[in-house]
């Protein structure tokens, strides 16, 4: 068979059977997202501890594209009701959040634990099971307490966390996205702590994090999954990297590597360690660049030892996707991983037809989902996968055709890994549940299903019709475009 004829027929064949079969898996759940500092807001209630990212927007407003902060975000702290109305109206199977660290231990050490504080994440975690919804809950998304300056601490937080809330929670993410702590922040000072060191603070900080989260999961392992059976992970950040031309392919690998390898195969390949043909090009860029060794810490065999195997299933964050070339000899190269890699001494681009959406970082490519999904399954095995983000920044309004469009075409991707490729995905979270403050973008940029109305005393909460999508997709248990839900708009 030629292999034009062969494109025709899998083409056909891939129409007829999509038609009948646009069906998830049963079982498969779906949820929504949120992060504490994004939507809490009340930085300064009670006895809560400052964060960084409570200095850092403070300091540094011009870091933000609107000047803004998350001092009263969407006011979850006091609105925790209607979040969880809105999760029941969506139909959601599970809500994932996550704890201020500096909310449930004021200090940032378990010296003292905020009543307030846990009696807030209680009240969430209750309301939510009182109407059958899964809390799934992030330990760290970002919000360090101001009194620390690493992860140094994480594991005692984790124990508090594991011991209060253990019982009633059986979905837990250790970290949010290393590639951001680590490679985000210390190669651009684009967010908390403001410290820029790309050759070797970014390197460093990847190990520091892979240890405290490896650290957390065997705590989790030995002391409570005897009597709470629960699930822990970490929830990686995924950019799919194309080669622009065939010659580019083994470069491309190396930025998957770069990207997500360096989170992934120290826990989840069967050899551990940092992925070896990164820790060989690194090593050569250090040694060319002056330094003795390689800035990526090399691990210990003991070290190696604690990181491997610490997941229970894996968590996938996925929003976009670039193509990557060689630079030319004098080419000046921008920042990793936002923009190219001087360290692989890679151009990073877009793909022309990719759309472009309100965050500068971030095009439409719905395969490179699928694709990532793939590349971790031939990696690492067939692990169980679960999507805890994805979801499209869009301009303000209502209408949100095309929120909608991108929901439904990288759902369609990962039902094509399921069920041509074999990778078994058991759930999907939306990014996010309602607008709220997006980091640099502030409140510029707009990802909920819900629309929030920051001028409003009341953060007033509005579905769009993404929301009314959504809805009908969880009821159906599969992808149909047209029926449309009432849901309730009501604030209580
Ligand atoms: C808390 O912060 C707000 C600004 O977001 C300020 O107006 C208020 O006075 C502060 N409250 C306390 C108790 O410091
Ligand atoms: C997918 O993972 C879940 C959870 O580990 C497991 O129960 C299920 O059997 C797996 N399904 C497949 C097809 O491997
Ligand atoms: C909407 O929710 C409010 C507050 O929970 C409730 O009072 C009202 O009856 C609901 N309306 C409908 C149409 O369900």
């Amino acid at each position: 068979m030629d292999w034009c004829r062969a494109v025709v027929l899998s083409t056909v064949f891939s129409m007829s059977w999509s038609a009948e079969d646009l069906t998830f898996p049963p079982g498969f759940m779906f949820g929504a997202a949120t992060a504490a500092y994004q939507v809490e807001g009340a930085w300064n209630v009670s006895d809560k501890g400052e964060s960084a990212w409570d200095r850092y927007t403070h300091e540094h407003p011009e870091k933000i594209k609107d000047y803004s902060n998350g001092d009263v975000a969407c006011d979850s702290y006091h609105l925790w009701k209607r979040d969880i109305e809105m999760a029941v109206e969506l139909g959601l199977k599970f809500y994932r959040f996550s704890i201020s660290w500096p909310r449930l231990l004021p200090s940032g050490y378990p010296n003292h634990i905020s009543e307030d504080g846990k009696n807030y994440y209680n009240n969430l975690i209750d309301g939510l099971l009182e109407k059958g919804i899964e809390p799934f809950v992030t330990l760290y998304h970002w919000d360090l307490p101001m009194s620390l300056t690493d992860l140094d601490w994480f594991s005692d937080y984790a124990r508090v966390v594991f011991s209060i809330y253990g019982d009633r929670v059986k979905w837990w993410i250790t970290i949010n996205e290393p590639l951001i702590i680590c490679d985000v922040v210390f190669d651009t000072g684009f967010m908390a702590p403001p410290i820029v060191s790309p050759e070797l603070g970014a390197y460093l900080c990847s190990k520091n994090v892979l240890m405290a989260h490896a650290k957390a999961w065997r705590l989790y392992d030995e002391e409570f999954r005897p009597k709470f059976h629960g699930k822990v992970s970490l929830a990686n950040h995924h950019i799919w990297f194309d080669p622009l031309t065939p010659a580019d392919a083994e470069l491309a690998e190396l930025a998957r590597e770069d990207c997500v390898g360096k989170y992934t195969h120290p826990i989840f390949s069967s050899t551990g360690g940092w992925p070896p043909s990164l820790e060989k090009v690194l090593e050569d860029v250090s040694i060319k660049r002056g330094y003795k060794k390689s800035s990526l810490p090399a691990f210990t065999p003991e070290e190696i030892a604690l990181v491997r195997g610490t997941y229970d299933f894996y968590a996938m964050n996925h929003y976009t996707s670039r193509l990557i070339r060689k630079a030319r000899e004098g080419e000046a190269l921008t920042t990793w991983p936002l923009g190219d890699s001087p360290d692989l001494g890679g151009v990073v681009q877009r793909r022309e037809d990719w759309p472009v959406t309100t965050s500068f970082w971030f095009y439409v490519y719905p395969e490179g989902i699928r694709r990532q999904l793939v590349w971790l399954r031939q990696k690492y095995g067939n692990l169980e996968f679960v999507i805890t983000e994805n979801g499209l920044s869009t301009y303000a309004g209502l209408d949100d055709q095309d929120r909608i469009n991108y929901y439904k075409d990288y759902l369609r991707q990962i039902l094509l890994a399921i069920k041509e490729d074999g990778v078994n995905v058991t759930g999907y979270t939306a990014w996010t549940l309602m607008d709220n403050f997006e980091w640099m973008d502030g409140y510029t940029t707009k990802i909920g299903l819900y629309e929030v109305d920051f001028s409003h005393p009341q953060r007033m909460r509005t579905p769009r019709a993404s929301a009314r999508f959504y809805a009908d997709l969880i009821k159906k248990h599969a992808l149909d475009p047209i029926t449309v839900l009432p849901l309730n708009d009501t604030v209580s």
